[in-house]
């Protein structure tokens, strides 16, 4: 698979709006500001082809990007604390509509924070995609961020924070070193093979 085969395809704020699923498709999800988007141009070799922002809430629309033979859905981020209820109930709409639509949703990367505990929304997602059958693989964000220390005890402590971890596939990653990249495209490539 040629990852750097990839361009912007157009995005959506309502689900409604959203057509069926042409090609299969791999969605990104995490709380407002965990990575979605820096995990996604590390991914794709770009530096700004997905907009990434310190403030949180950038991403508000789901962004699809045509990759190669198949498309990458970046779902705005939840959790964000300064949003309106409209705007909350407006995400809602959007993301559960989306992953509960028959849609040719072949793999969720769930991000989650590597240096803090999964918030109450994470774990929430993670049973909400354990409910519906939607294979995920969790991402363990800004590892280069910790200590080899604080790492070890983060890990341990994941495997009491979320539920079913020790059926679940964590990779740990970060967009500014590149750790993991390698272990995410094989995994999409692997996808791409079935
Ligand atoms: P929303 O679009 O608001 O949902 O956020 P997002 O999940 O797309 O996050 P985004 O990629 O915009 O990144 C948020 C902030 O975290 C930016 O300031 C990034 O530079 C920073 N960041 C993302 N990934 C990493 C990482 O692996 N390491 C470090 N140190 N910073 C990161
Ligand atoms: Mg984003």
């Amino acid at each position: 698979m040629n990852f750097n085969k990839a361009e912007f395809y157009t995005s959506y704020g309502l689900f409604s709006q959203i057509p069926k699923s042409e090609k299969a498709e791999i969605a990104f999800s995490g709380r407002s500001n965990v990575g979605k988007s820096s995990l996604i141009n590390k991914i794709l070799n770009r530096k700004s082809l997905a907009r990434v922002s310190s403030m949180p809430g950038k991403t508000v629309t789901i962004n699809f990007y045509s990759v190669d033979n198949i498309y990458f859905a970046d779902l705005p981020g939840y959790g964000y604390a300064k949003v309106s209820k409209s705007e909350k109930q407006r995400w809602a709409g959007l993301v559960e509509g989306y992953l509960a639509d028959d849609r040719n949703l072949t793999l969720v990367f769930q991000l989650v924070d590597f240096r803090h505990p999964p918030t109450a929304d994470d774990v929430m997602m993670i049973n909400f995609l354990i409910d519906n059958g939607i294979p995920f693989v969790v991402v363990l964000t800004k590892a280069d961020k910790l200590s080899k220390k604080e790492r070890a005890a983060r890990r341990e402590s994941l495997m009491n924070e979320i539920p079913c971890a020790e059926d679940i596939h964590m990779i740990e990653f970060s967009a500014m070193n590149g750790e993991g990249v390698e272990e995410i495209r094989e995994i999409i490539e692997d996808i791409e093979q079935e």
